[in-house]
């Protein structure tokens, strides 16, 4: 256990009763309390656990101008007999640690982020909801704090987790969901950041989605900024295919993001036998695959979606539709595993579970 210090002043009113934990609208609520830790003269101090309410800024913050910053995706779950954990804790830290050296961020200690988390969990831990397939998600961010207009790393940093109640990320709850190639746009470039969690990655993605659902669809497929045939992944999830028995994804080839969900569907999916093949898929080849009836499911993969169904492709003048209005066998059996895994149900195979 860590020695560190974490100061916690509670809310004396919480809002907890004013939330309808049965209409839960992703990332619109938030928990009782957030943490707080600022970076100065290159160091990491006075971690404080304080009630959710606004922060103080100037408009010259350079995060505001230049986007150095850094965010994570992650969530809390309620086991059966009450016990609450944090999902992959480790693999999440980790990815925030290479996140931030990308965009010059100063390490944030694993103890200050996970221990930091945990005692924010912790503190409002009666916001983890029990019921199944619900869960607390948590918001890690990094950013630059410096008052300036000049383009350089800040040498004053900020790092809050939130908390926010949720379920289904997709308005079409675990229904399939529709997607659409954009080949005039692109996500990410090798040498870029499109392998780490920064916010400028979803902000450039928000003109293409929204074109996308101008036409009927809920989010893009990313196809590779070069040839615009390889499919890279979903910008809020990765990207699996069931191709016969295989389950395929895009490798991690530097432009997609490196998904724990999409980690923990390959290691599960070996350990239960099945061949995983981490190998390039040109959308030409997936139409090809539908075609001859060789592709069987399509399914996204991320912590907010967790396991989410794709019913429909759309790329150019051919549109791939596949399964029934409901989620196909094996992306079920995932969803399924996955959150009996979260919430207690399935044996955690390892470590992935941090009880709080
Ligand atoms: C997540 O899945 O946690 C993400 O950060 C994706 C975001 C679009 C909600």
């Amino acid at each position: 256990m860590s020695q560190m210090t974490i100061e916690i002043k509670k809310t004396p009113h919480s809002r907890i009763s004013e939330i309808d934990f049965d209409h839960l609208v992703f990332g619109e609520q938030f928990s009782d309390h957030m943490l707080e830790v600022r970076y100065s003269e290159g160091s990491w101090r006075d971690p404080l656990i304080l009630p959710y309410g606004q922060i103080p800024m100037y408009p010259a913050v350079s995060t505001l101008h230049y986007g150095q910053a850094v965010f994570e995706g992650m969530k809390a779950f309620r086991y059966k007999d009450g016990k609450v954990n944090i999902f992959r804790l480790d693999k999440h830290y980790e990815r925030f640690r290479r996140s931030c050296e990308r965009v010059c961020i100063p390490e944030v200690p694993q103890d200050i982020f996970k221990e930091g988390m945990r005692a924010l969990v912790d503190t409002d831990r009666s916001w983890v909801p029990g019921a199944k397939y619900k869960s607390l998600y948590i918001r890690p961010i990094v950013f630059a704090s410096d008052q300036t207009l000049g383009l350089r790393a800040s040498r004053n940093y900020r790092f809050y987790i939130i908390c926010s109640p949720v379920g289904n990320y997709y308005a079409e709850g675990i229904k399939p969901i529709r997607l659409t190639t954009m080949p005039k746009y692109v996500r990410a470039v090798l040498g870029g950041v499109g392998d780490v969690k920064v916010p400028g990655n979803y902000a450039a993605s928000l003109q293409p989605t929204m074109k996308a659902q101008q036409l009927g669809y809920t989010q893009v497929l990313w196809l590779d900024a070069i040839e615009h045939r390889y499919v890279e992944e979903v910008g809020s999830m990765n990207i699996f295919f069931v191709i016969d028995d295989i389950l395929v994804t895009p490798p991690l080839n530097g432009s997609i993001l490196p998904g724990i969900t999409r980690n923990s569907v390959i290691e599960l999916a070996k350990a239960n036998g099945m061949t995983v093949d981490e190998r390039p898929v040109t959308i030409d080849e997936l139409a090809d695959l539908h075609k001859t009836g060789k592709l069987k499911e399509i399914f996204g993969a991320g912590t907010a979606a967790v396991i989410s169904p794709v019913g429909t492709i759309h790329h150019e003048e051919y549109q791939i539709s596949i399964g029934s209005d409901e989620m196909g066998p094996v992306s079920k059996w995932f969803y399924e595993n996955i959150t009996g895994i979260q919430h207690g149900d399935v044996a955690d195979p390892g470590g992935w579970c941090t009880l709080i």
